[in-house]
């Protein structure tokens, strides 16, 4: 682990990801899972899909922002754990990034950004919409898991007195 630490742009964007995913990940599984009134359900899911439709760009900067330091980095010096941690950030990518087209290509009505915008519904296929929604529904489980592994590695990491944190921060 020699990496000095990450550019203010990617902590910047790393905190707002984290935010965003868990509070979306946290909050759906909760309403699909306890019996919540109608009104909090309904609630839960408009403001998520608006802030998680807000997301999508922020998201795509993330990805050009890795692409380019990675590009950049030497990768002759890297230890098998550097490696490790590398792959997993990729497959967290990865499956976020298939949480969120499968995101919008669910949708059975339009895309309604917190009443301002509205994105046309791009799918009117039933059965397509219903292949999606179990698409999105799985790839959440599995980013559930990698961001549970991802902060328990943190915590491990920290206690073993390697300080992880201190990179991801300004
Ligand atoms: C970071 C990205 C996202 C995360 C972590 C996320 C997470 C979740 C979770 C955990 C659920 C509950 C699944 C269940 O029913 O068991 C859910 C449902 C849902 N998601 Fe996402 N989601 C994301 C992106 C999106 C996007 C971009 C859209 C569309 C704009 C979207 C639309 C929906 C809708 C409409 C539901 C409710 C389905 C229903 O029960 O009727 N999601 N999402
Ligand atoms: C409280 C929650 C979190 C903490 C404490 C945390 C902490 C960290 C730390 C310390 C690093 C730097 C690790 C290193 O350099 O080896 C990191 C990197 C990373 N984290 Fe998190 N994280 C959290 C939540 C999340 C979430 C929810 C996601 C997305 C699902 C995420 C995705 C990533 C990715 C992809 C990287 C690689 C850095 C990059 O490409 O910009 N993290 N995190």
């Amino acid at each position: 682990m020699r990496r000095i630490g990450y550019s203010p742009g990617r902590v910047l964007l790393h905190w707002l990801s984290a935010g965003v995913i868990l509070w979306a990940l946290l909050s759906g599984f909760y309403v699909s899972v306890v019996d919540v009134l109608p009104q909090t359900k309904d609630w839960v899911g408009f403001v998520n899909v608006s802030v998680t439709a807000l997301f999508i760009p922020v998201f795509v900067v993330r990805i050009y922002l890795v692409v380019i330091h990675s590009c950049a980095e030497d990768a002759t010096n890297k230890t098998l754990m550097d490696h490790v941690a590398c792959l997993m950030h990729k497959f967290i990518y990865t499956v976020t990034s298939v949480v969120l087209v499968t995101g919008i290509l669910m949708m059975d009505r339009a895309v309604n950004i917190f009443d301002l915008i509205l994105i046309p519904q791009p799918l009117e296929d039933p059965t397509w919409i219903d292949r999606f929604f179990t698409v999105h529904v799985w790839s959440c489980v599995v980013l559930l898991i990698l961001v549970a592994l991802h902060i328990s590695a943190v915590i491990k990491h920290e206690m073993c007195g390697r300080r992880v944190l201190k990179r991801m921060t300004f």
